[in-house]
């Protein structure tokens, strides 16, 4: 007790004697004098000692905790009220890190096009993705690794294939709905949140991730990726250390996956009549190398199929969820969207297929105008590895901070967007399509650099999404197949639940629940 005697002396007049306290006391005492001295001295450096070369800080009065509160309950809100106050571009403290957001789509530009040399994607997320994903793939490698990764992936993404799993998503939604306990019966209502996840998981496994991942889907895979699923958590983002519960769960559940796709790998390549079979991701990926000679084990092939299908699953999951929201709320949308389908598919509609997808544009932008309200990753984050120059305000970002891109808040705001809380899917009728601009070759082929969006729900530059066709195809044979099935109103006040910011995506608020009435009973 002796130093924390010392520090107290000057609080002497209002506790008395110290040496008269009982030790819970005192601790009690030492711990609130800390507090308020630490409070003390983190406002009056923010007001005293400011860094006009650096952006402003906002303002908090708790160090290390800074921001963390407010930006987690509402991050788009969180940027609004700090734009107004302090610009485009400012920091906040996010459990002791320095996080620099850069709003707009100037904003957008320099974190999702930042120079290898200047940002590091891997240094911002491996914490949280490599327990996950598995060693050696995505931000557990050099950068050049992953654009290679990429490149393998989107091989595998290809009109031919996409082709072939039409029919496989159709399959498995049509199943879904007659098997599940939700939609027996002519009408009745359906929390989303308890059946898009499956239908999501159910969707992609039958089709990217082929027959064999779908059929373990109903056995122990489904534990194995929900104990995987644990590992995906705020927490694991901030505190990577810390010894949560789930990660051991996690851990044993990633070596389980990682084994069940490499016995797989050995039991296709055993197999003579392989060649017939239907071609995914996995036929893609097996028996690839890389540039410089090193071929791919069989165990980053397993963890790059993990990596696609957890970074699929979530964003996918969440966008269909409200994709079905928004049409529950605007029944005439649903009834433009059947009127669209009979009219490439006829009256009585034959089966859905690749091509009718592409002729159908309102289904098209009821999903862009879905991630334009609600793209799934609010929060895009670069580690700063060099100072970086923010030309307009003359700020420097130092080395060590993270720099932080927020599309899904100019895609929200209304000098680009007019009535941008209104789901208004014909917003999009006559503008033309987002890859119009420059292209470049990160080293998965060409992608648009995304330069000054203010629209990016897929991302932009090297990191730039690799599912974006795949996601809408699977959301398009999703949403057209529950068009062709039901109509839909929204229960009680008849309002989309409001987004809940808790997880690592923007999900609706539970239970998310949509009534239901079939077409033909
Ligand atoms: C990257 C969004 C679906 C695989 C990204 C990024 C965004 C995004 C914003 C950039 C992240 C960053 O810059 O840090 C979405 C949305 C989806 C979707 C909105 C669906 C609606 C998918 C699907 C797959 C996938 C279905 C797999 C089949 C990937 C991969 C990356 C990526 C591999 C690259 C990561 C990197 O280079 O760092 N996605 N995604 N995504 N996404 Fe998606």
């Amino acid at each position: 007790m002796g130093i924390l005697t010392e520090l107290l002396v000057p609080l002497q007049p209002l506790t008395g004697d110290l040496s008269k306290l009982s030790t819970p006391v005192f601790v009690a005492v030492a711990t609130a004098a800390f507090v308020v001295l630490s409070v003390v001295l983190n406002v009056v450096q923010q007001i005293v000692f400011k860094d006009k070369g650096k952006p402003p800080v906002v303002f908090h009065f708790f160090p290390f905790f800074g921001s963390t509160v407010v930006y987690g309950m509402d991050p788009y809100a969180f940027f609004a009220s700090n734009q107004e106050k302090y610009g485009d571009v400012f920091t906040f403290i996010l459990l002791g890190k320095k996080m620099t957001v850069c709003l707009g789509p100037n904003g957008n530009d320099f974190v999702l096009n930042g120079k290898l040399a200047e940002v590091s994607a891997e240094e911002a997320y491996t914490h949280l993705t490599t327990p996950v994903f598995g060693e050696g793939v995505v931000y557990d490698c050099p950068n050049h690794r992953l654009m290679e990764q990429k490149k393998f992936m989107k091989f595998g993404l290809t009109t031919e294939t996409f082709k072939s799993y039409v029919p496989l998503i159709v399959e498995q939604v049509e199943d879904y709905i007659k098997k599940s306990k939700y939609f027996k019966g002519p009408t009745g209502s359906v929390p989303l949140m308890n059946i898009i996840p499956e239908v999501t998981i159910f969707t992609a496994s039958r089709s990217l991730q082929g027959k064999e991942v779908r059929d373990a889907l109903d056995g122990s895979f489904a534990a194995l990726y929900h104990d995987l699923d644990l590992g995906f958590n705020p927490m694991n983002f901030m505190f990577p250390w810390f010894p949560f519960p789930g990660n051991k769960r996690r851990d044993a559940a990633q070596r389980k996956m990682a084994r069940f796709y490499m016995d797989l790998i050995d039991k296709r390549r055993k197999d003579p009549n392989a060649a017939s079979k239907e071609k995914d991701m996995l036929w893609n990926l097996m028996d690839r190398s890389y540039k410089d000679g090193k071929e791919i084990s069989d165990r980053e092939v397993a963890h790059m199929m993990i990596a696609l299908l957890m970074a699929g699953q979530h964003t996918s999951m969440a966008t269909t969820t409200w994709l079905l929201l928004h049409l529950a709320e605007k029944p005439e949308v649903v009834a433009e969207l059947w009127a669209e389908q009979q009219a490439i598919c006829g009256q009585d509609p034959r089966p859905l297929a690749y091509e009718d997808l592409a002729k159908m544009p309102l289904l098209n932008n009821v999903i862009r105008e879905v991630l334009r309200m609600h793209p799934p990753i609010h929060s895009i984050i670069r580690k700063v590895k060099s100072p970086m120059h923010v030309k307009s305000q003359n700020y420097v970002i130092p080395a060590g901070y993270h720099v932080l891109a927020a599309p899904g808040a100019s895609a929200m705001d209304e000098k680009y967007f007019k009535n941008a809380n209104e789901f208004d899917p014909h917003r999009w009728d006559e503008v033309e399509e987002e890859d119009a601009g420059e292209k470049f070759d990160f080293g998965y082929g060409l992608v648009s650099k995304g330069t000054a969006s203010p629209y990016l729900p897929f991302g932009a530059g090297r990191h730039r999404c690799i599912g974006e066709q795949f996601a809408n195809v699977q959301l398009g044979s999703i949403i057209a197949t529950f068009v062709r099935t039901f109509t839909f109103s929204l229960p009680g006040d008849g309002k989309v639940p409001g987004p809940d910011y808790t997880s690592m995506i923007t999900l609706p608020t539970q239970p998310a629940a949509i009534n239901w009435k079939k077409r033909n009973p």
